[in-house]
């Protein structure tokens, strides 16, 4: 598994994960697939200025990405998100692909305290957020594309980088 940023030949790996109800039913529903478009252009302007990361999730001999997984930054805290289409599920690939993520935030150290609201029902997520090393805040009430959601809420605290006065 390794990550790279988002392109634009990425539009119909979007489209799928996107508009699948199925992939959709935590996150507020499928998209309308007339606006993925516009919405890959959004992400692709994002990642040229460089304020969140789109990250495609790529496997051997698999012609096209296999999932997303994304740090989104607010005021004062960071945001992880992550999806892999339905083939591709229940091989460990999220799992790695979140440590991988966290590994580069570490690395680069601009984010802060990583925060995500899987819903109380999302299994395979809560499973994630644990095995990656997050903490478990609480649950709180969330909304999401105008429905409302039980969402668990876990923060993962980037460990300090070495005290170069330590050595
Ligand atoms: C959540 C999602 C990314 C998981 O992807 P994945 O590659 O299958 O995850 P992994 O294989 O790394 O598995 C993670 C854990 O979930 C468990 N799991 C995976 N699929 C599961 C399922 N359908 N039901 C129950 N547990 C499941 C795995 O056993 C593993 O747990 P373990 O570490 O205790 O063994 C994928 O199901 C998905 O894209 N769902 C739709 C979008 C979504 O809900 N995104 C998250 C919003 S917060």
């Amino acid at each position: 598994m390794r990550l790279r940023d988002v392109e634009r030949n990425d539009l119909e790996v979007y489209i799928s994960m996107r508009c699948d109800p199925v992939m959709m039913a935590e996150l507020g529903g499928p998209q309308p697939r007339e606006r993925v478009p516009r919405q890959l252009e959004r992400d692709l302007q994002t990642v040229r200025d460089d304020t969140a990361w789109i990250k495609m999730i790529v496997v051997d001999d698999v012609d096209h990405a296999v999932g997303t997984v994304t740090l989104y930054s607010h005021e004062d805290s960071s945001e992880i998100g992550w999806m892999v289409l339905p083939e591709f599920q229940g091989r460990g690939l999220a799992t790695e692909a979140v440590r991988a993520l966290l590994d580069l935030a570490r690395a680069d150290g601009r984010w802060g305290p990583i925060h995500a609201y899987p819903t109380t029902t999302n299994v395979a997520s809560n499973a994630i957020c644990r095995a990656a090393g997050f903490s478990l805040r609480g649950q709180e009430e969330t909304e999401f594309a105008g429905q409302a959601f039980v969402s668990n809420h876990w923060v993962f605290n980037p460990p300090h980088p070495p005290d170069p006065r330590d050595r």
